[in-house]
């Protein structure tokens, strides 16, 4: 392992007193972990806060084995030291990385096929706030989803960092996108980051509203975060050879009363997937298309990640009421001081 001299050998960190609410979140002082050989040890200046670190907090997202026990799936900052098979890159390096887990502490590991450099004119807060949300979107809309140019998109939860990326990725590949969301102020946003409309499910019917706006046709895929209570009604947005893409199920998961005909006669895909449990090779390729396809749009401020609120690390349970109460749009980012 090549490795930065004067490294400390002890780190800040958040840790639960076991699975519950905010108030099982504390700071404490653990030892800095060591990279694989496959992996860059990140000296971390900004982590993201994400509905799955919500649910690990909460024990129902437990960490696969191997995986750092740490909340955080994402990080930004300063490689520091690297395992002896890394050769893309070098202590100093500004990255962003999807880790394993690990990312509310000052220093975190990734593989570094999971790496990516920050985009042209990106800070530290920006750029964490991109891995999360970009391999997801792009693994579940581009490739699961497989949306081509001229096609339609309808998104849950379209003020989520999920839903703000998939309306972003779809329009710069040259899809119509539609959102749902639970306010008028987050359906305008969801019109301003692109949408070409947004409805407000709490206070019309998604189905009626998406099909009036697609004169009759519905949409070509959907990317669903609510499951269950909205499966039915989804089927009935999507077109010919339509696409359900499920990436969460907030409101349940077991649909059940379901009619098969209805995939038979409109030649329905059903898919989705989780991004934690995939190998780093998988990851991996998801961070080459990425860099390929995706982070000359954020170089040119073409599509990037919205920023709604910034916290220290020590603030992480503030983070996290945030996350939880739904106000925000876009992404809750926690800064690390040295
Ligand atoms: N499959 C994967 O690999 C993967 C990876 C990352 C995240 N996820 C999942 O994707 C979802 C978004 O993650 P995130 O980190 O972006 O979280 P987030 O910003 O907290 O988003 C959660 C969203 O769900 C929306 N929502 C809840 N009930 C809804 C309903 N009935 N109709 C429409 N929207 C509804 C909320 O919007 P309103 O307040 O407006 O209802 C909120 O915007 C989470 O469920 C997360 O677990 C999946």
């Amino acid at each position: 392992m090549i490795h930065q001299p004067a490294l400390p050998t002890h780190m800040r960190q958040v840790v639960t007193r076991g699975p519950g609410g905010v108030d099982v979140l504390e700071m404490s002082e653990g030892l800095l972990p060591t990279p694989a050989a496959d992996e860059v040890l990140i000296r971390v200046a900004a982590a993201g806060v994400n509905r799955p670190d919500i649910m690990q907090r909460e024990g129902r997202y437990p960490p696969p084995a191997n995986a750092s026990p740490l909340m955080g799936l994402e990080v930004a900052g300063m490689v520091v030291a690297a395992g002896a098979a890394v050769s893309s890159y070098a202590i100093g390096d500004q990255v962003t990385a999807l880790t394993n887990g690990g990312g509310y502490a000052q220093y975190a590991v990734a593989p570094a096929t999971q790496c990516l450099p920050w985009p042209d004119g990106y800070d530290a807060v920006r750029a964490a706030a991109i891995p999360e949300n970009y391999f997801t979107v792009w693994a579940n809309l581009m490739v699961h989803g497989r949306l081509t140019a001229g096609e339609s998109v309808l998104v849950h939860g379209g003020s989520s960092g999920i839903g703000v990326t998939t309306i972003q990725l779809a329009r710069a590949f040259g899809a119509t996108v539609y959102a749902t969301a639970g306010t008028d102020m987050k359906c305008a946003a969801c019109r301003a980051l692109g949408a070409a409309d947004a409805f407000n499910y709490r206070d019309v019917d998604f189905a009626d509203a998406l099909l009036a706006a697609t004169g009759g046709t519905g949409v070509d895929v959907i990317i669903d975060m609510v499951g269950a209570p909205y499966f039915a009604q989804n089927l009935r947005c999507l077109r010919l050879d339509g696409r359900l893409v499920e990436v969460a199920t907030q409101l349940g998961a077991k649909v059940a009363d379901f009619n098969l005909a209805a995939v038979m006669q409109k030649r329905l895909v059903i898919t989705g997937s989780t991004m934690r449990p995939r190998t780093s090779a998988e990851k991996g390729g998801i961070a080459r298309a990425l860099r390929q396809q995706v982070w000359p749009l954020l170089s040119a401020g073409q599509a990037g990640p919205v920023v709604h609120a910034v916290f220290p690390l020590e603030e992480v349970a503030a983070a996290h009421r945030l996350l939880e109460s739904s106000a925000h749009i876009g992404k809750v980012m926690l800064q690390v001081s040295d």
